[in-house]
């Protein structure tokens, strides 16, 4: 594709033209990947189920100090099909049942796909240790006392920050999310056990799993799991990386 820019590389404020994106595409291809040392992933000797090893390599990776290993992109899709995603912080685990909590506002882009399409997709990856993985299921709503535990748990900015205002409504500028801030921090100190009626917590439950383990020589490994009828268990196969 031609370059809207016509070549104009510099001068204040103008779009960067083509050679400008040539040098970025540059440095970018020059930035190193999956260079190792990595783990090994031996997939004859991985769990039967995917959450112990989701519990395993998020160990691993708190262990190994990988930044932020709890937050993970969660990609939703609109009642129309419209993908969207962004990152959220990893707010529980049941290792047994193979199902994560995420929590967000009921007034957001997210909240509107998953009541609309209540399923979607999270991924993690941990580039320290060469580390992918896919979660894909169904998405449910946690009941109230879940939900308080959940939101009492944070720090009282982050509370007041929740009471502020709508997330991924337009908002005119600063000066109003400040007004917000400063009305949601005084409701939080005189009410502090208040819960915000549109605070949630869901929980997806993964039908299938992917684990992607790379390898500096390209010998990467993935592992999926398919979660088969209730109380069956979950099927195993390799795939070609
Ligand atoms: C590191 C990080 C952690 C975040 N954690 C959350 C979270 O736990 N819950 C949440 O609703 N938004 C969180 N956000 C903001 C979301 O990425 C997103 O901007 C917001 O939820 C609105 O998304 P939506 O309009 O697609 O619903 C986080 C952002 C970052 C960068």
């Amino acid at each position: 594709m031609e370059s809207g820019g016509g070549g104009n590389d510099s001068g204040s404020g103008s779009v960067p033209g083509r050679r400008a994106d040539e040098a970025l595409l540059a440095r970018t291809r020059a930035a190193p990947v999956l260079a190792g040392p990595l783990p090994h992933l031996d997939p004859a000797a991985v769990p039967d189920a995917p959450g112990p090893l989701f519990a395993q390599w998020l160990d691993a990776a708190l262990t190994g100090a990988v930044p932020e290993p709890h937050v993970m992109t969660l990609s939703t899709a609109a009642a129309d099909g419209t993908p969207s995603a962004r990152v959220l912080i990893l707010r529980g685990i049941d290792t047994a049942d193979c199902a994560y909590d995420f929590a967000s506002d009921s007034r957001s882009r997210k909240s509107r796909d998953l009541a609309a399409n209540p399923r979607a997709a999270l991924t993690w990856y941990w580039p320290a240790q060469g580390r992918q993985i896919r979660m894909a299921g169904p998405v449910g709503v946690l009941g109230p006392d879940a939900t308080a535990r959940d939101f009492l748990g944070r720090g009282e900015h982050a509370r007041a920050a929740a009471f502020a205002g709508p997330v991924s409504a337009p908002l005119s500028g600063p000066e109003q999310y400040d007004e917000a801030l400063r009305a949601a921090r005084e409701l939080v100190a005189a009410e502090p056990g208040r819960v915000p009626a549109t605070h949630t917590v869901y929980r997806l439950r993964a039908a299938e799993a992917e684990f992607w383990q790379a390898d500096p020589a390209r010998f990467h490994v993935r592992v999926r799991y398919e979660r088969r009828a209730a109380g069956e268990g979950w099927a195993r196969t390799l795939l070609w990386p």
